[in-house]
């Protein structure tokens, strides 16, 4: 049984393919198409299925649309208040000439919204219909139509399901939170022996992922995209301003909060400009919000421990993309187990999507049992040996075969050389973890700087440590096992001088632990380089220049190695370096 789940709805457009349990492929739509989040979350977007993401999904099980049994889309427009009523069929939309003129109605509600609906209600359709001429063979109907039953999964559902039904453990309590679905904006609720019950759910207007939108907004960054800047940013500040975000968001005691209407310009002044400098008063509003944001979640985390008395917790949903928060509540909240799914953002809600209605058509024949748990995320495409090869012999670009890949990098590395390395299939989510990253030494103290200025981004950004599961308590301090980057920990006083590139202005690291299962030559290149310097560490970021998504594809990696200072490429077996260009 073929489950295919997508997410199109607002931004982060991805597909997701599941067989009978197992996760065959998972992929996001930007890392084929270039563009960031794949598209703004706008109405008028809607429409735009991610048909890269699906059709290499299909692809990679060898197969095609019509092989499909069940689609699962993220989102379910019956539970939009502006959805027509039963009569659905006779139902037409009216629109405003120019909806963008009109006066917002009421919050959460827009005079976009009847185009918005419409784009969801035909998005089976659009599947089917609307895909780009260069991929409609995998979408093409047999004789006698598609033969697949179409779901929409509420769009919380599907954050949820893709923590428990990804987490690396059984029963567990879930709490996800994002800006917005249909109308929740925070859910939690428990799964306890194969069955999922919701306890309590936070409706519109009230949104901590909303407010820290609009604070980014604020703070002359891009909303729904840059929100780990104004993360990176709190390092920075003092939380001065918390208490006026206490009374923009009040815990009400009971698993729910409410966030008034921040106004921000009221409150904190004009906003800045995009690009403008940053001033101490920008760090502490990024601070006290933080503040209040961790403070809150806390009191949801605890509600909910009590509640339903388990010693594990998952999360989803994009706020559980900041790494900050998380370990606060790893540290200070009730549990003693979080996993935090690493597509948190709305490209997990294809995950999700997938394995709720796998695990619900699975169960309905018996089958109610996990065949799968999410270890790693690579999980997207990968390009054989050969095939990079004859491309890089096609663009007549100078390349060698190393006999031993980890080692020889590892020497690069240890000589100060920044490297693109490009291994496997690539991450789903939004964090690079050694499929598609650019390396480098810690020890260097000047390699934040040298990075951020390859990738062309802010000063203030920190860079961040990949480093070996065995080793890593003997630099972090109570180190646990982290391979998706959404924790931080402590650099130990001791090892702070040693990996000065990777600790952030507060002391702290967004730390990735690698083992070997995981992924055998990134773990490999880590002992190499271990063997060599001593330090079983490497910076790891993103492999991309600024405003692009990651690369993907070969052809993408070598467009971003020879237009960015980064030294050496190591694709596959194949080293490229640019020794004798420029001179
Ligand atoms: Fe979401």
């Amino acid at each position: 049984m073929y489950t295919l789940g997508i997410n199109a709805v607002y931004h982060d457009s991805a597909a997701t393919l599941v067989k009978d349990g197992v996760v065959i492929a998972a992929a996001e739509d930007e890392r084929f198409t270039h563009v960031k989040h794949a598209k703004r979350p706008v109405p008028f977007s809607t429409w735009q299925m991610p048909f890269d993401a699906i059709d290499y999904c299909l692809k990679e099980a060898g197969i095609t649309l019509a092989d499909i049994d069940h689609v699962a889309y993220s989102y379910d427009p019956a539970l939009l208040a502006s959805m027509p009523g039963p009569s659905r069929g006779a139902a037409t939309i009216a629109l405003p000439l120019e909806p963008g003129l009109q006066r917002t109605s009421p919050p959460g509600e827009s005079p976009w919204d009847p185009l918005f609906v419409s784009y969801i209600v035909n998005a089976r359709a659009q599947l089917i219909d609307g895909a780009p001429h260069h991929l409609a063979k995998r979408f093409r109907a047999p004789e006698g139509g598609h033969r697949f039953a179409w779901h929409y999964v509420e769009h919380h559902l599907a954050h949820e399901a893709s923590a428990f039904l990804a987490a690396p453990f059984g029963d567990t309590a879930v709490l996800t939170m994002d800006g917005r679905g249909e109308g929740v904006t925070t859910s939690l609720g428990q799964f306890v022996d194969g069955q999922y019950k919701r306890l309590k759910q936070v409706e519109l207007p009230h949104s901590l992922g909303l407010l820290y939108e609009a604070v980014t907004t604020w703070l002359g960054f891009l909303h729904s995209s840059d929100e780990y800047k104004v993360m990176a940013l709190a390092a920075f500040g003092r939380p001065n301003y918390a208490d006026a975000f206490r009374e923009i968001v009040r815990y009400r005691g009971n698993g729910s909060y409410t966030v008034d209407d921040p106004r921000l310009v009221e409150r904190f002044g004009p906003p800045r400009e995009r690009g403008g400098p940053l001033e101490q008063h920008h760090y502490d509003v990024a601070s006290s919000l933080q503040t209040v944001l961790e403070e809150t979640v806390l009191e949801l985390a605890r509600w909910l421990h009590e509640r339903t008395g388990l010693p594990r917790l998952c999360m989803a949903g994009g706020v559980a993309l900041n790494c900050v928060m998380n370990s606060r509540v790893r540290d200070e909240g009730p549990f003693d187990e979080v996993w935090v799914q690493p597509a948190a953002g709305d490209a997990g809600t294809a995950l999700g999507a997938a394995l709720w209605i796998d695990w619900r058509e699975r169960g309905l024949k018996g089958d109610r049992v996990r065949h799968w748990a999410m270890s790693h995320a690579y999980l997207g495409p990968s390009y054989p040996d050969a095939e990079i090869e004859s491309f890089l012999r096609w663009s007549k670009v100078p390349f060698k075969r190393l006999a031993d890949v980890a080692g020889e990098t590892a020497d690069l590395l240890a000589a100060g050389n920044v490297i693109g390395w490009y291994q496997g299939r690539t991450e789903f989510g939004p964090r690079a973890l050694g499929a598609r990253s650019i390396l480098a030494s810690p020890v260097d103290p000047g390699m934040q700087a040298k990075l951020n200025e390859i990738k062309d981004r802010e000063d203030f950004r920190p860079v961040a440590p990949v480093v070996m599961e065995e080793h890593a308590a003997e630099w972090f301090v109570n180190a646990r096992t982290a391979p998706f980057m959404l924790f931080i920990f402590d650099v130990k006083p001791e090892a702070a001088q040693r990996i000065p590139a990777v600790r952030h202005v507060d002391g702290t690291a967004r730390v990735q632990t690698v083992n070997r299962s995981q992924h055998p030559l990134y773990y490999d290149l880590l002992a190499a380089f271990h063997a060599r310097t001593g330090v079983p560490i490497l910076v790891n970021t993103s492999f991309n220049t600024r405003g692009e998504p990651m690369v993907n594809s070969p052809r993408d990696a070598l467009e971003s190695f020879w237009t960015s200072p980064l030294d050496a490429l190591v694709i596959g077996p194949f080293l490229i370096t640019k020794q004798g260009a420029g001179s």
